[in-house]
């Protein structure tokens, strides 16, 4: 069964979770600059998401159930070369140059909202912009591949084909999910793939598209702590992520932040209800 929102309480459940964590994306972005650890990030974060907007952290103590211990903080912080994952430390700190990404997921009146964005820090490089700003495309790219009627395979094949133009890698190993009252189910979402391949996407279908692009090869390794996602070459990773819902006609952005323009991805905004 796929992530579904079947009744108008679900949809409406589903877009507070997403315009809050959306919310702590907004708030940190002014506290992301050189000096500062990505522990003191995660502190700050923890105590808007359970103080200030009363929802839970869903990464804190959160399990996949194959030896793997449960993750320690309420955020990841990936820098660099850290694909995904990344878990928040005291002993890193954020450095002139860096590129970071911040993955939130909230849980408000027991729905999930899950969404991630990268963060230059002081002055970047060129071409490490560039791995970050066609990453974000991909995902945009991805959103607008989404209607009933199309295929899971479209959303791959929009993402992989858009990286594969500016020599970039996919990272295969993770995809996006269906999210709702569950943090990951079903479906899986390859970001690269075959049009007209895979599961059929359905209105009121809710999950995540969340890219990593490489600016090198493809391949990854998991570090001995068991969560943070390497590349193998060392070389820089990126990662936008963002749950959607599926509406009658496209995709309405759930963790939209105020600093992107659309609400409502191949459709019009007067159809953003589902
Ligand atoms: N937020 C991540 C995702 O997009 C999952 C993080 S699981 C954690 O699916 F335990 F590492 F937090
Ligand atoms: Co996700
Ligand atoms: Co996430």
């Amino acid at each position: 069964m796929s992530a579904k929102a079947t009744t108008d309480a679900d949809i409406e459940g589903m877009r507070r979770a997403g315009r809050l964590a959306a919310s702590v994306l907004e708030m940190i972005g002014e506290h992301v600059k050189p000096g500062v650890s990505t522990d003191a990030l995660n502190d700050l974060c923890h105590r808007y998401i359970v103080d200030e907007i009363d929802c839970v952290p869903a990464p804190l103590n959160y399990t996949t159930g194959r030896g793997v211990p449960p993750f320690p903080r309420s955020i990841c912080t990936s820098v660099n070369h850290v694909v995904c994952h990344g878990i928040p430390s005291s002993k890193k700190k954020l450095r002139n140059g860096d590129i970071l990404n911040i993955d939130v997921t909230v849980i408000k009146d027991g729905y999930h909202g899950d969404t991630s964005k990268m963060f230059m820090v002081g002055k970047t490089q060129a071409f490490a912009e560039r791995l970050v700003r066609v990453t974000q495309e991909c995902l945009y790219l991805g959103i607008e591949a989404i209607r009933p009627g199309a295929t899971l395979g479209d959303i791959g094949h929009a993402i992989e084909t858009h990286a594969k133009a500016h020599r970039f890698s996919v990272v295969e190993e993770f995809g996006g999910h269906g999210i709702g009252k569950i943090f990951h189910d079903d479906p899986h979402v390859m970001h690269y793939g075959r049009p007209g391949t895979g599961s059929g996407i359905e209105q009121g279908m809710t999950f995540t598209v969340e890219p990593m692009l490489n600016a090198g090869r493809r391949h990854i390794k998991i570090l001995p702590d068991r969560w943070t996602v390497v590349t193998r070459d060392h070389k820089l990773s990126a990662q936008w992520e963002h749950t959607i819902l599926v509406t009658r006609n496209g995709a309405e952005v759930l963790t939209r932040r105020a600093e992107e323009a659309f609400g409502q991805i191949a459709g019009h905004a007067a159809d953003a209800t589902a």
